[in-house]
């Protein structure tokens, strides 16, 4: 950890005061209300060791991120059936697109993109009975930290605003790849999009794709071995839509960025880290959440390549 430790502290100070030329997310209202000014980092090591240097106790939305906590409950329930539903290729296209919808019959290319994400809320929905609570307590129970929660006004903001995921829903619907209510999908994903948290927080929450031996607090294995190297595989291919490419040559670690500003990133069997600066570049993803861990993986010579 020291020498993880000395390089973070390095590299904050360096990428702190450079020019942003990202811009803070503001077609979901409530996320524009955010200092651009934030910038937090935390790293966990899967032996419990951390590190955390500027806001990285502030708690964020975490938006798209949380799609890789809707994935890995999904996958418990479906296993391998999950993949008849949704594909494991990626897209190419931005987060939000309608495109390829059309020729693939309503079956989203991969889970974190929206429309892969609204489908798995809508697996979700038919497994779960009280479907916003059981997904916060599995979260809870993923991170040991009872105080995770939605926040309703951007939930709010995001539901007024959110045309085209709607366009979306409604189509893949039309496909019969929605089994439930359009309203309650939609409800359920806004909700799981608007969860906070800190990048402390994002960073300890995301062990158990990092640690083969990860088990719950309550006991519970998440994932099996082979289930966790899918879920970063993905992560590896689709975790920053059509910059997945860009991530991985620059960065070299399977993770995940949303609107809010935030990345998880995760070396199996080492770390997970969080990185949290509001403003993105034209392709959603934070800009200084990036440059932060294509500088960390260099300086610590920890890609996975
Ligand atoms: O559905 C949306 O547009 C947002 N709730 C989440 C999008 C997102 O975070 C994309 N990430 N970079």
């Amino acid at each position: 950890m020291e020498n993880y430790k000395k390089i973070i502290e390095d590299i904050y100070f360096e990428i702190k005061t450079i020019d942003d030329t990202g811009e803070i997310a503001n077609y979901i209202p409530e996320l524009a209300n955010v200092s651009d000014h934030n910038f937090g980092i935390h790293i966990t090591t899967i032996d419990n060791e951390s590190f955390g240097i500027g806001d990285f106790d502030k708690k964020f939305s975490i938006q798209s991120v949380s799609k890789v906590f809707a994935l890995t409950l999904a996958y418990k329930f479906e296993d391998a059936k999950l993949w008849e539903r949704v594909g494991i290729e990626p897209s190419g296209n931005p987060f939000n697109s309608l495109l390829q919808l059309e020729t693939d019959y309503g079956k989203p290319r991969n889970p974190f993109i929206n429309s892969g994400a609204i489908v798995i809320c809508d697996v979700l929905l038919s497994h779960l009975k009280n479907p916003k609570e059981d997904f916060l307590n599995f979260c809870k129970e993923l991170s040991n930290n009872s105080s995770l929660n939605y926040n309703e006004k951007v939930a709010q903001s995001e539901k007024k605003s959110g045309y085209r995921n709607s366009a979306l829903c409604n189509f893949i619907k039309s496909f019969g790849n929605i089994k439930n209510d359009v309203d309650e999908v939609l409800d359920f994903y806004f909700h799981i999009c608007s969860l906070e948290m800190s990048c402390k927080e994002l960073s300890k929450i995301s062990l158990f794709l990092a640690d083969d031996n990860f088990t719950s607090h309550k006991g519970n294995k998440i994932l099996t071995m082979s289930q966790a190297k899918r879920v970063n595989a993905i992560l590896l291919t689709c975790g920053f839509y059509d910059e997945s490419g860009e991530f991985a040559f620059r960065v070299g670690l399977p993770g995940k960025s949303g609107v809010g500003g935030g990345i998880v990133a995760v070396h199996p069997d080492k770390y997970c880290i969080a990185v949290w600066s509001p403003k993105l570049n034209k392709k959603g993803n934070s800009y200084k959440g990036m440059l932060f861990l294509e500088t960390f993986t260099t300086k610590t010579a920890s890609s996975i390549f």
